[in-house]
């Protein structure tokens, strides 16, 4: 497996190497896609941070110019998250558990492209993308040992060793800083907010964007706690009530995971912060809302794949579960006056790495502007951005978001 791999990587690299090249640390593909070269943080093992293998964490650095030379850009990576020994002990062999496993070479797209015409606000700023190797969020700080297996659940470290490695690279001297990331990197972002702006000049504006990380509490069709339960077995096993914002978790006592879940800790987030997300999210409609233990007999099937084949009932709950994410995101939130959101009702899981949905002719808008303008207009507060969509079926710009049937299928079959 991992020679299979290394092969697959010095073959791409090779590749990548025979094209144009534009910096010592950046290439362009064929299709003049940006493509960025890894840079491990050698410095981690002295914090202890760790993937979970015990693998050195990594980033991807594209340097800013011009008029962006000061200013960063930090996008969490996502990919879900293991709750258990055994779970965790399957990804540390994969690239969402070990960097050794991981493309060495990343693609920039989207919010992450240097090009002005697919990012008009943020491509000359410096943009970094954290890589994802923990499993829980960049959040966690605990050790699993047993004699046979060694497990390191350092999300926390690893969040810290990329900020100090960071630092002495301009980003110490930020004078405007945007913290992103996308699905469990989304989430990271509201867990990391607070604590990065400690980091940078007090002079610096900062604010932090959350994709698809708005992960609901929220009970399946049959009315269980399915994803609370999941949250409470990866806070335990990661370690990481300790890392959770302390003000929310004295507010929770009874419950101080919750506050893993961004509907709690909002409020104590101090940053103007801006939620981006789908009301129809198709992770969280896949395992939070109707999990399969929710649906053994595969009812939702149809309605998973395609929301034109849900019946009268299954669109009506998942007018609910929209319903539910408006109000959970807070009445205090809606008025705040540094806030935005941007609520699509795409069936979609991030839309801000992939060009289609980030900046596009065809990208999915609300009230005619595209998830760029709307992230831009917040960020240099030329315009107020909240947005709520109205609910499916009514959206027109969504087609291209749809997943394929295909990916869907996959996607059901690796319950
Ligand atoms: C890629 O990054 C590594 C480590 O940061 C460095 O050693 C290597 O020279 C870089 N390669 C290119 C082509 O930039
Ligand atoms: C920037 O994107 C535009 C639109 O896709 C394209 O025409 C142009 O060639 C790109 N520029 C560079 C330098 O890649
Ligand atoms: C350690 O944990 C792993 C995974 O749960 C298990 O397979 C192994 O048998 C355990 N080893 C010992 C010595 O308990
Ligand atoms: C790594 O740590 C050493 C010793 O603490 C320090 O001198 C060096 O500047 C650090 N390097 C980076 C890139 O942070
Ligand atoms: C950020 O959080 C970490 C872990 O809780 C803490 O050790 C560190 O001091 C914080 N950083 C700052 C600058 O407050
Ligand atoms: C908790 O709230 C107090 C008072 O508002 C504030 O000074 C402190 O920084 C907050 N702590 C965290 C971890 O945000
Ligand atoms: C609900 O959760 C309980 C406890 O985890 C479990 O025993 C039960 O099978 C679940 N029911 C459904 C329908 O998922
Ligand atoms: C929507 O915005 C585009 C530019 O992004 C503009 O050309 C078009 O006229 C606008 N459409 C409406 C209906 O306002």
């Amino acid at each position: 497996m991992a020679t299979t791999m290394m092969n697959v990587n010095a073959v791409l690299v090779a590749i990548t190497l025979a094209l144009l090249t534009c910096s010592p640390r950046c290439i362009y593909s064929d299709d003049q896609r940006l493509m960025v070269n890894m840079t491990l943080v050698r410095n981690a093992s002295a914090l202890g941070a760790f993937c979970l293998d015990g693998s050195l964490p990594a980033y991807h650095l594209h340097r800013g110019f011009g008029g962006g030379a000061r200013n960063w850009l930090l996008q969490f990576e996502g990919g879900g998250w293991c709750n258990s020994i055994k779970s965790c002990l399957d990804r540390a062999n994969t690239r969402r558990g070990s960097t050794r496993y991981m493309s060495k070479w990343e693609v920039f797209s989207g919010i992450l492209s240097n090009n002005a015409s697919l990012n008009p606000d943020f491509y000359n700023w410096n943009r970094v993308k954290l890589r994802y190797c923990d499993g829980a969020s960049f959040a966690g700080d605990a050790v699993y040992k047993n004699g046979t297996s060694l497990l390191y659940f350092r999300g926390q470290k690893i969040w810290e060793a990329i900020i100090l490695d960071l630092l002495p690279k301009g980003l110490g001297q930020a004078r405007k800083a945007l913290l992103s990331g996308s699905s469990a990197g989304g989430l990271s972002s509201f867990l990391h907010c607070n604590n990065f702006t400690k980091y940078l000049p007090s002079t610096a504006s900062v604010k932090c964007l959350s994709d698809a990380g708005f992960f609901l509490d929220e009970r399946d069709i049959s009315s269980n706690h399915t994803m609370r339960s999941f949250v409470k077995d990866v806070v335990s096993l990661h370690g990481l009530e300790k890392n959770l914002d302390e003000n929310c978790t004295a507010s929770s006592l009874n419950f101080p995971e919750l506050c893993f879940f961004p509907q709690y800790a909002l409020k104590f987030i101090t940053p103007p912060f801006f939620i981006l997300n789908s009301a129809y999210d198709v992770y969280q409609f896949h395992h939070i809302l109707v999990p399969p233990s929710a649906d053994p007999q595969g009812h939702w099937n149809r309605c998973k794949l395609n929301p034109a084949a849900c019946n009268p009932q299954q669109l009506n709950t998942l007018q609910e579960f929209r319903r539910d994410m408006i109000v959970a995101m807070g009445l205090s939130y809606k008025y705040s006056r540094r806030g935005g959101f941007f609520i699509n009702s795409c069936f979609g899981h991030g839309q801000s790495e992939s060009q289609d949905s980030w900046f596009a002719a065809d990208s999915p808008r609300v009230h005619n502007r595209t998830i760029a303008e709307a992230v831009g207009d917040w960020y240099f507060s030329r315009r107020a951005t909240k947005e709520i969509d109205c609910p499916y079926p009514c959206e027109t710009t969504c087609i291209n978001l749809i997943p394929s049937t295909q990916a869907l299928l996959q996607d059901l079959r690796s319950y």
